[in-house]
């Protein structure tokens, strides 16, 4: 274990079975964090589960569909129970949908921004007195998409709901001892990356015009979301980290 900054920190990481949240989920057990882990995915979460009790700490976990309205109150009373009250909320767990504008139905534009947006919201509105108690923290994975592309209306318009809500919640809970902050990544070596071929062709020719001219590793954004959660950042709020290899800067 390194050092254990999140001992009686209890977090929920949401989307834990793979990629991100499962760096996120092992980065915060290695320093002590009692953990809820939440996806819908039961076998990738049995195996993120287990890395993380390797690390020697208390860990749940969840299987919940986060587009169902019903989730965020059935993970936040499961939170409680397995380890009282939350101190850490990491909002990970996010779909894409590749197409024009045009091309998104209302079932995609639905379960883009019901997954990535308004669970996010349900979640923390579940936790706030959690939260207030436990004077914690909120890190939502927002993304570079905040600047708006082509061919992921729904992602992109997610992100930067995302991204807007993490900075009101800012200043809501700040009177309230609570944090909040999103971690922005740019391209990262995931599933997410592979189930979307064209977009790994994107990703590749983009990639080679960054500052630094690679896909980013898992580990790095769980770094970052571990930094804002801790009391290491303990007078930043309202804040989104770029996690990018300088994307926003070329
Ligand atoms: N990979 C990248 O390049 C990249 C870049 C910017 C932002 N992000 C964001 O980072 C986060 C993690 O991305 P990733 O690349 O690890 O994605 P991923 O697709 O590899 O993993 C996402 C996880 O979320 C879970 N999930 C999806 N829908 C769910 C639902 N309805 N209920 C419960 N769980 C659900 C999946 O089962 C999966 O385990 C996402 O919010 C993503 O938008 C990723």
């Amino acid at each position: 274990m390194t050092e254990a900054r999140f001992t009686q920190r209890p977090a929920i990481v949401t989307g834990a079975a793979r990629g991100i949240g499962r760096a996120i989920a092992i980065r915060l057990a290695s320093e002590g964090a009692p953990s809820l882990l939440v996806d819908r995915d039961a076998t990738g979460l049995a195996e993120t589960a287990d890395k993380c009790r390797g690390e020697g700490t208390a860990i749940e976990t969840l299987v919940a569909d986060l587009q169902d309205r019903a989730a965020p109150r059935r993970i936040a009373d499961a939170a409680r129970t397995a380890h009282g009250a939350i101190a850490v909320l990491v909002n990970n767990a996010g779909v894409e949908f590749r197409g024009n504008f045009t091309a998104h139905d209302d079932a995609a534009w639905d379960r883009v921004i019901d997954i990535n947006l308004s669970a996010a919201f349900r979640l923390v509105r579940e936790l706030t007195d959690d939260l207030a108690a436990t004077r914690g923290a909120i890190v939502n994975l927002a993304s570079v998409a905040v600047v708006g592309f082509a061919g992921q209306a729904a992602y992109d318009a997610s992100k930067g709901g995302l991204a807007t809500l993490t900075r009101s919640l800012a200043v809501e809970m700040g009177p309230m001892g609570v944090r909040a902050n999103s971690v922005a990544p740019g391209f990262v070596d995931t599933e997410m990356l592979k189930e979307a071929p064209d977009l790994a062709a994107v990703a590749e020719r983009l990639v080679a015009t960054l500052p630094i001219a690679r896909t980013g590793r898992v580990e790095e954004v769980a770094a970052a979301v571990a930094w804002l959660a801790s009391e290491r950042a303990s007078y930043v709020t309202g804040h989104t980290l770029f996690v990018d290899g300088g994307w926003m800067r070329r």
